[in-house]
């Protein structure tokens, strides 16, 4: 069967020896050979249900409508979860670790790092099992945090962007229920029609969140969902479709359980999601165009065009579905668009969006205005540009992916998500990957300072932070999106580390949130050049901050479990090409 040989495919590059024929080694200073990890064994199997729902109503829809306006309210998990709690989540309540039901421990004599169990391990699991929401009884996704002292706004929801470290702690502790669940209520969400104002959304876009209300009256569960037309700034989340393929895979691996992904609903939901992003247009490069705010910076910051937090994320969901879709109903041409795609992609990103020492060196000569198949600078970069924070920040040893790529302007900012992601997808070269780890090593204060991780980085201020945010109050300099400290960003770098074969990074980054992170009630983000202030307007009790530590505790103790979530490089995409091409040009 298809997906029993993606499996193998996706560890082909392994020697039988678990050496990566590409030179990883992932030998560490425990003398562990981290190589080994994607041989991740499945876990347990859920059982399979598919429910559809007659209920399931779109936001604006229901917002028209006085009546369920007024009847409505939020299914808070406390108000079910007694009765509702499985029991395999029982049995892992305060004992997180402990050996939950379903959890093999993977074929590998994995080392047990000495760690005595945290005490915020507990607390992170019991405020994660609170933040569970319900659909008729059974749960189907956390919602984004539960702070009593803030206005909801809509962090009452359920984001897909922010389940995903949720549901890799559920997998990681034997509980693939609520993932089945969440995976199966987004594709039925996805298959709604999307307006804003008249004009329809592509119908494979997926809801950047959605929301549970329960009718008291009726004693029924209604689900509303936002596509981007109740968002600030109304920008679809381009990230949620990818997100979604990237923990169908996860769950798949995790469990051995093909029969989701499998399911014909699921690889329709899939090819609705390739179609939208393969789509042919008038783009001469294989990134893909992006409005501002369509990802976790979902404000504007400047991120238009082609961001690098998008682009990876691009990359890891095609090479996840491409290892998922059945050759059936079209899948066979999307196979091959796909194959296509992520030769150009890995290519463009490998040449263009690096910057290291050499590379920058390259930019800062650059002659301009050339034409021409010779150009050398052929997005027609003007030196003047670069900025001087650059300078200082390259280090000699390391370098990293830039944050955009686009004519004439390159924007030479840090993004978190970009950089882990191209490691785990290996849309990074193991070169380029070490590269990411040895900034990480030479820009610690700037990078993780006092609390693990910036999402960008340096920030905007002044004029610039006034053109480009367009002033926006909550991303002034080092908040927020603009330069903030997000703690979820724990889990990325923990897998990133691992994969890399450096886990001594990612325990330094855990030792310094295990300081202060439940003590300071889990926010959602930091502030300040170092991240030493809690957040402006940061929720407390953020799910996604809770779920990141306990996701980067659960694969620093078990490291197969990076199998879930990372891809070894894959040979065929070496690509052939040349900076010329398309050189020679077509005579008539
Ligand atoms: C904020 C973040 C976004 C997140 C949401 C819910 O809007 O920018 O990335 O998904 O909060 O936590």
């Amino acid at each position: 069967m298809l997906s029993v040989s993606s499996l193998s495919l996706e560890t082909h590059g392994n020697d039988s020896h678990g050496k990566n024929a590409d030179g990883y080694r992932g030998s560490t200073d425990n003398g562990f050979d981290f190589t080994k990890l994607l041989e991740l064994k499945p876990r347990a199997h859920p059982t399979i249900e598919t429910q559809r729902s007659l209920d399931e109503r779109s936001f604006s829809e229901l917002l028209s409508s006085p009546r369920l306006r007024s009847t409505l309210e939020t299914v808070k998990s406390s108000d079910c979860l007694d009765g509702l709690v499985t029991p395999s989540s029982r049995s892992a309540t305060n004992t997180p670790r402990g050996t939950p039901r379903g959890t093999p421990r993977g074929s590998l004599n994995t080392p047990r790092h000495s760690f005595e169990p945290h005490p915020m391990i507990s607390d992170a699991w019991d405020a994660l099992r609170r933040s569970l929401v319900y659909f008729r009884g059974k749960p189907v996704g956390t919602i984004a945090a539960m702070d009593p002292t803030e206005e909801s706004l809509n962090y009452n929801q359920v984001f897909v962007r922010d389940f995903v470290p949720s549901g890799l702690a559920f997998l990681m502790n034997g509980e693939p229920e609520i993932v089945r669940n969440f995976l199966n209520k987004a594709l039925r969400l996805q298959a709604w029609e999307k307006r804003i104002d008249c004009f329809t959304l592509g119908e494979g876009v997926m809801p950047a969140s959605f929301k549970v209300l329960h009718d008291p009256v009726r004693n029924s569960d209604t689900m509303i969902a936002d596509f981007g037309e109740s968002a600030i700034g109304r920008v679809a989340p381009v990230d949620s479709g990818f997100w979604w393929i990237i923990l169908l895979r996860a769950y798949t691996k995790s469990t051995g359980d093909h029969s989701l992904a499998d399911s014909h609903d699921v690889q329709r939901g899939m090819r609705l999601i390739l179609n939208l992003c393969l789509a042919d247009g008038f783009d001469t490069f294989p990134t893909l165009l992006c409005a501002d705010g369509c990802a976790m910076i979902d404000r504007r910051m400047g991120i238009y065009g082609y961001p690098i937090e998008i682009q990876a994320l691009f990359f890891m969901a095609l090479r996840c579905a491409r290892h998922m879709l059945k050759p059936e109903n079209g899948g066979k041409e999307l196979h091959e668009r796909i194959d296509k795609r992520l030769t150009a992609l890995s290519f463009h990103m490998r040449e263009y969006f690096w910057l290291d020492h050499n590379q920058l060196n390259n930019i800062y000569r650059f002659k301009t205005e050339e034409y021409s198949h010779t150009a050398v600078n052929k997005f027609n970069v003007i030196p003047e540009s670069i900025p001087d924070w650059v300078f200082d920040f390259m280090p000699m040893k390391g370098g990293y992916f830039i944050g955009n790529v686009s004519p004439a302007r390159l924007d030479f900012r840090w993004f978190a998500i970009g950089n882990c992601c191209a490691i785990l997808s290996a849309l990074a070269t193991p070169e380029q990957s070490s590269a990411i780890m040895d900034l990480f090593e030479e820009r610690w204060q700037e990078l993780v300072g006092d609390m693990p991780l910036k999402v960008s980085y340096p920030t905007l201020e002044g004029h610039e932070w006034r053109i480009v945010t367009g002033c926006d109050p909550k991303n002034t300099r080092w908040s927020y999106h603009n330069g903030g400290s997000w703690p979820v960003l724990l889990w990325m770098l923990t897998a990133a580390c691992i994969k890399t074969g450096r886990p001594q990074i990612a325990r330094r980054a855990i030792e310094l949130v295990e300081q202060r992170l439940s003590k300071d009630g889990w926010p959602e983000y930091y502030d300040g050049k170092l991240g030493r202030y809690i957040g402006k307007q940061a929720r407390k009790y953020q799910t996604w901050s809770i779920a990141g530590y306990l996701v980067a505790k659960m694969m620093l103790e078990d490291p197969s479990h990076l199998g879930m979530i990372s891809l070894e490089e894959d040979k065929k995409m070496k690509p052939s090409l040349t900076r010329s091409a398309s050189w020679p040009p077509h005579r008539f």
